[in-house]
């Protein structure tokens, strides 16, 4: 993995700026999540979008019929996502959380994670492990899009190899795929990405 070296301080991101500037703004489904959606046939289901930041992952979920529960560290996101969806009869909630101290309390059919964790040190991927095992229903999903390695002109996230997934998550999930692709957004650069597609095993 390379090292990261600009973590943003997310809450002071969100309250100070547009949900629409960021890098990481994505108005749509995610392709990455569409494709692995599509390949697993899931229509439906309990989901978790961490790291929901501006909500657009959460939001395009449940349009396609999920009960969504988006969480994110800031306060600010937290609260910008709920006003946009205010109004909205989607199944949707938004709530600040901390991933690596959550205190959410049940278990998800699938989770999505569109460059949340790949924020975290390294040290810190055990803890995230630890809590997707609590999260995630047994034979339950995670789709994870995290930098590449390849990715040399933007320094930022941290950048994974495929052996680091299945490194980092292999003791709970069963790697289904992982894929190299690209981290959609308002960047005329698009960063290399990987996508994987996990399963959670039923013995952990
Ligand atoms: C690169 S942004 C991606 C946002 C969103 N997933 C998207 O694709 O638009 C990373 C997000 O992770 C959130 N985040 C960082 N650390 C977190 C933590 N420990 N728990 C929950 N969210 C966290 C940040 O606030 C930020 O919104």
């Amino acid at each position: 993995m390379t090292k990261m070296n600009n973590i943003p301080d997310w809450e002071e991101k969100y309250r100070d700026e547009e949900a629409e500037t960021m890098p990481w703004y994505y108005p749509d489904l995610d392709p990455d999540f569409k494709e692995a959606l599509d390949r697993l046939e899931m229509i439906s289901g309990d989901a978790l979008d961490i790291g929901t930041g501006p909500g657009t992952q959460a939001i395009e979920l449940a349009k396609r019929g999920f009960k969504v529960t988006g969480t994110d560290i800031s306060f600010a996101a937290i609260e910008k996502a709920k006003d946009i969806t205010i109004n909205s009869d989607l199944n949707l909630s938004f709530m600040q959380d901390d991933i690596l101290d959550s205190r959410l309390d049940r278990q998800f059919d699938i989770a999505l994670d569109r460059g949340c964790s790949h924020v975290f040190p390294p040290e810190k991927i055990p803890n995230y492990v630890s809590a997707l095992n609590g999260l995630i229903k047994p034979g339950g999903y995670l789709l994870l899009k995290c930098y590449s390695h390849l990715e040399s002109e933007i320094i930022g996230p941290y950048c994974y190899r495929p052996e680091d997934i299945e490194y980092c998550y292999s003791s709970v999930f069963t790697v289904l795929s992982i894929k190299d692709t690209i981290y959609y957004g308002p960047l005329e650069h698009k960063p290399k990405a990987l996508i994987s597609v996990l399963k959670k095993r039923n013995e952990t």
